[in-house]
């Protein structure tokens, strides 16, 4: 089978990003990561990419009219490459109805919950697992899952526990998920490349 082209989106870090590269690297994963795109200048994400010799973009949102204008450009440097799957890795802004159509069942991302719990707007970064410690959540966890037209509410592909510690704080608990997030991002890349993912209305199932 031939390496599945893959596109991805960052505004931060990058630390999911890297577990992807490394698992390409290491033959794990039968893609090839062809640009990572950032809405932010300074993400560390481009500079990962960059080491790792993938086209590192930058495009910012304020050059453009509105979130569709500026998500076509997006989906432009995707289709230049051809690409076929789409990652989501810490990416915080919304994609248009138009991204999202385009590349249907193609679209995945990592969130650092349980799903359907603490997600959807405003569920990011630390709020996240900041939510999970003022609820009294005992376990919180990770979700990979399709992307559709609402925030962090496409058919889940895995998801991961983590327990919740007393003495967690959002920091300390943000830590352990993210350990999780890079085992299962990674584990549902492969099983995409392999073709191994189907979806039948909001349920996947891997063969
Ligand atoms: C991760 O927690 C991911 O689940 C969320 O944003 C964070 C990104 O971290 N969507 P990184 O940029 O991959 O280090």
């Amino acid at each position: 089978m031939s390496q599945v082209k893959i596109g991805v989106l960052i505004s931060g870090s990058g630390s999911n990003l890297q577990s992807i590269i490394d698992n390409i690297n290491s033959g794990n994963i039968n893609g090839k990561i062809e640009v990572v795109i950032s809405n932010k200048q300074n993400a560390y994400g481009l500079e990962r990419a960059r080491i790792s010799n993938i086209d590192a973009v930058y495009i910012d949102s304020k050059q453009y009219n509105d979130n569709v204008e500026f998500n076509d450009v997006i989906i432009k440097e995707l289709k230049k490459r051809n690409v076929e799957l789409v990652i989501l890795a810490g990416y915080l802004k919304i994609l248009s109805n138009n991204f999202v159509k385009e590349y249907q069942n193609r679209i995945i991302n990592i969130h650092p919950s349980l799903i359907p719990s603490f997600c959807g707007m405003n569920y990011y970064g630390l709020k996240v697992h900041q939510a999970v410690i003022d609820y009294g959540a005992k376990i919180t966890g990770a979700t990979v899952h399709f992307v559709n037209e609402e925030a962090d509410a496409g058919p889940i592909i895995i998801q991961e526990a983590v327990k919740v510690k007393d003495n967690d704080t959002a920091e300390t608990l943000q830590k352990r998920v993210l350990k999780i997030e890079h085992k299962i991002l990674p584990e549902v890349v492969k099983l995409y490349c392999d073709k191994r993912i189907e979806v039948k209305g909001r349920k996947t199932y891997i063969r």
